[in-house]
């Protein structure tokens, strides 16, 4: 459970913290990709890059409509040069993110950044591709498109002689993720974490969105560890942001929030707008936050949980289930972190 100290941090960056763009950015001549681009924040991201002068803006949407919907809204903030596409990406289809990754890899001439935003926050219990959704969506198709896509940032980052970078969209409720739901699982009966988590039966929906967010943060940092090569000339910058406590559709599924929630959101929440910068920040913060989670557009602790022992074996198992999913699914992108 979160403990006093990760609400305190949470709160007072809530509160008190602030978020921006860095002075001067100009992303001309890049080429970034936003997943989840059609709303919320990263809806928001996409037209901050579009003032920024990106030159190629791919827009990763699961529907191609609602992704042309934004993209006439993108354009019309941007530069008349700068290139804005829709891609069709579908998180809960593994063949869908193996086709969009092989797409970027194989079309693309360069890849500066990957906002890896897109995400759910489920009510109900449903699956996808065998594992709970929430868990296939947010922890293991966005890991897969990550990993998916890294030799081609691998190589932009070595023929320009520039970082490149990965900013995975996590969150301040990470600290709200149980941690006995991160607990080893039975032995002998052959199954991982993500499939104790898809038991119909025991599957927790309340806290979920929240673990999903603990699950990615856990991984997100073993993935940083092993995306830059020793002695290679790319560099590969992975960090992970909380926009904070934004509008934008994430609670489509949930009834209207009670009084005090609204309140309290009146009192602490953002706009979309300004958790987005969060996003654009963090493809430009530098190496110095490879392997960093940012909040307020600084590198601040995780929640206790994850810095405490079980928390740093928690980590390295789950990073070695996950790749065992990843082999599975597909052989090819689990060799690109091996
Ligand atoms: N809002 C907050 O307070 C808050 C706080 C911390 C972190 N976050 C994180 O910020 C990110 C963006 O959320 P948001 O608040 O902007 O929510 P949102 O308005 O609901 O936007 C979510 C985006 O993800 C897309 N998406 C959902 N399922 C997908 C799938 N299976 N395949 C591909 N795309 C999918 C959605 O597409 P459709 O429109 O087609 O559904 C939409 O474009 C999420 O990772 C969320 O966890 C949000």
């Amino acid at each position: 459970m979160a403990t006093f100290s990760d609400k305190r941090q949470f709160l007072g960056g809530q509160l008190f913290g602030s978020t921006y763009i860095p002075k001067g950015a100009d992303l001309s001549g890049k080429t970034v990709i936003v997943t989840g681009a059609n709303a919320g924040i990263g809806f928001e991201c996409a037209k901050h890059l579009a003032r920024l002068n990106v030159s190629t803006l791919i827009l990763a949407c699961r529907s191609i409509q609602r992704g042309n919907m934004a993209k006439d809204i993108i354009t019309s903030v941007g530069d008349c040069k700068m290139a804005v596409e829709v891609w069709e990406l579908d998180l809960t289809n593994y063949k869908s993110v193996l086709a969009f990754a092989e797409r970027v890899r194989t079309t693309l001439p360069r890849l500066d950044a990957l906002i890896a935003n897109a995400g759910v926050r489920l009510i109900e219990f449903t699956t996808a591709e065998g594992t709970e959704t929430t868990i296939t969506v947010n922890v293991i198709s966005n890991m897969l498109l990550n990993i998916g896509v890294l030799p081609k940032l691998r190589e932009t980052s070595a023929e320009y002689g520039i970082p490149t970078t990965i900013t995975i969209v996590g969150s301040m409720m990470h600290i709200f993720g149980p941690a006995e739901s991160m607990a080893p699982p039975p032995e002998g009966k052959g199954i991982d974490t993500f499939d104790v988590l898809s038991n119909p039966k025991t599957a927790n929906m309340g806290p979920r969105y929240s673990l999903s967010k603990t699950l990615i943060h856990a991984v997100a940092s073993q993935f940083a560890a092993v995306a830059q090569r020793q002695g290679q000339q790319e560099q590969v910058i992975v960090n992970w942001v909380n926009p904070g406590w934004c509008a934008s559709e994430l609670d489509r599924h949930k009834k209207a929030p009670p009084l005090i929630q609204r309140i309290l959101f009146a009192i602490m929440g953002r706009t979309a707008e300004q958790g987005s910068e969060t996003l654009v920040h963090g493809i430009m913060a530098g190496n110095q936050t490879h392997g960093c989670y940012l909040s307020e557009c600084r590198a601040k602790p995780e929640s206790d949980f994850l810095r405490s022992k079980d928390g740093v074996e928690a980590r390295a198992r789950l990073w070695r289930e996950l790749l065992a999913r990843i082999e599975k699914i597909s052989p090819e992108i689990a060799g690109f972190v091996e």
